[in-house]
């Protein structure tokens, strides 16, 4: 005898119906639901960490102009992160592809609104990439990739289109710090409220039953704490967003560096790696302890990550850097290149590269007052960032594009002519090397000198 009906597991199996429902559910409630003419927030840190020379001086040690650079948000929504990705890094040119129709009008609207009209949106699967025809610089995939039937799909999409030096920046959701989450999501299912895209109705009902629940009831004291004394309209976006979302799904950091494996492409850090130190979950630091002070460095990187959501699985995201594997990016600069000043050139970071900060450096220098380089970037690493007005007239020529490291301490020098040249070349070096450990400044390694 045959069965017409298929088990329901069969049909949710199905990619193409999984990424319908998704599909309905992002044209049902777009994401993020911030109003066309929002601006973005006066956030020096938020262009910081979207600006391409950040994340490739940060992974690889390696200097960028964002000018002409091609950039691709996959899943991106109605197009918030695409305007920051946009003001982040200025010359490069923004494109962005969702699966939702209403997601992608709304994120041509948005860019359009705020003058980026070269910026581009397309209705398109993360997985059909490879027929896209464009090669991207740097992809970010933000809060998606957990959606995909299968995420190693997604990866490969994205690895199509990623120039062999090109940077990924992608992340699943945590299985162990939603895992109370999940336990609400999997019995609204059983109730039968995730069944179609759930709306109005659903959310209403879910809304009444979580109100309802005790408060000393487990899966409430785990996930609805957000929700207390916040307005109906709050509680209703935290239904939807999180406990009747279709498609969502928790992995763990192996699982994670499995999908890498699979869809051939290299690790190249946490994003918010100040997160992940496992050293940083001791009392007195993990040294103390002679049996970890033995251990831990002898773990890989994998079983340090997993350690840490294993011990204290407070990030929501597996927020991950990745790349082409075995990619060479030259040599990086060191103390002993620093020694030999012609072959480290010095950039200041392309974001400090306008008409406010070259004002700044100039007022600095005329009214003999300090300058916080760092502030313009939403950085605040005590004084190491704040320079004084002989500084600022060293540097100043910055703004004009990268100078030699030994140009800058010829420079420093001739300011300080009283000065023992040992003791200026010293605290020059210091000066830099403390601007640098901000990424205020960017020290580019140049090839050795070919003899003649
Ligand atoms: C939570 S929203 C994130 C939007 C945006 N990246 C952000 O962080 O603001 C998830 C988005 O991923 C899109 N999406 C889900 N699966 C997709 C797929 N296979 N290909 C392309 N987009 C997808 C959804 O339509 C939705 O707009």
């Amino acid at each position: 005898m045959t069965n017409d009906m298929s088990p329901e597991t069969n049909i949710m199996d199905n990619p193409d119906i999984i990424r319908t429902k998704i599909s309905e559910q992002y044209d049902f409630r777009p994401y993020p639901d911030k109003p066309i003419e929002e601006p973005l927030p006066p956030d020096a840190e938020l262009l910081f960490w979207n600006s391409l020379a950040t994340i490739y001086y940060v992974t690889q040690k390696r200097v960028i102009n964002p000018n002409g650079k091609l950039i691709l948000d996959a899943g991106c929504g109605t197009g918030w992160k695409s305007l920051g990705l946009a003001a982040a890094n200025p010359g490069a040119k923004v494109v962005g592809v969702d699966i939702s129709p209403k997601s992608v009008d709304l994120a041509t609207q948005r860019l359009q609104y705020h003058g980026l009209a070269d910026a581009e949106f397309h209705v398109l699967a993360i997985e059909e990439l490879p027929n896209f025809g464009l090669q991207f610089d740097y992809i970010n995939c933000d809060e998606v990739l957990f959606f995909l039937p299968e995420p190693v799909a997604g990866l490969r999409g994205m690895k199509a289109v990623l120039k062999a030096s090109g940077i990924i920046r992608t992340n699943l959701h945590s299985a162990f710090q939603r895992a109370a989450l999940y336990r609400a999501q999997a019995a609204f299912k059983l109730l039968g409220l995730i069944e179609n895209n759930p709306e109005d109705l659903e959310i209403g009902i879910a809304l009444e039953i979580m109100d309802n629940l005790r408060d000393d009831v487990d899966v409430k004291v785990r996930t609805w704490q957000q929700a207390v004394g916040a307005a109906d309209e709050l509680k209703r976006s935290f239904i939807a967003r999180d406990f009747l979302l279709q498609g969502d799904k928790g992995y763990t950091i192996p699982e994670m560096f499995a999908m890498l494996h699979s869809a051939e492409l290299e690790f190249l850090g946490m994003v918010n790696w100040q997160d992940w130190l496992v050293e940083d979950l001791f009392k007195e630091g993990a040294d103390d302890l002679a049996f970890l002070a033995l251990t831990l460095p002898e773990l890989s990187v994998e079983e340090r990550l997993h350690l840490c959501e294993l011990w204290h699985p407070v990030s929501r995201k597996l927020d991950f850097w990745c790349a082409h594997p075995g990619l060479d990016v030259g040599e990086a600069w060191d103390d002993d290149s620093l020694g030999d000043g012609e072959r480290v050139r010095v950039h200041l970071h392309p974001l400090l590269v306008n008409d406010e900060v070259k004002l700044g450096f100039i007022e600095s220098i005329q009214e003999q007052k300090s300058l916080d380089l760092g502030g313009y970037l939403g950085l605040s690493l005590g004084d190491t960032l704040v320079i004084d007005a002989v500084a600022a007239e060293c540097l100043l020529g910055l703004q004009e594009g990268p100078l030699l490291f030994s140009d800058l301490v010829a420079k420093w020098v001739s300011l300080y002519p009283e000065m023992e040249v040992t003791d200026a070349l010293a605290s020059c070096r210091e000066l830099l090397m403390g601007l640098e450990s901000g990424m205020v400044v960017l020290f580019e390694l140049l090839g050795p000198v070919v003899g003649l």
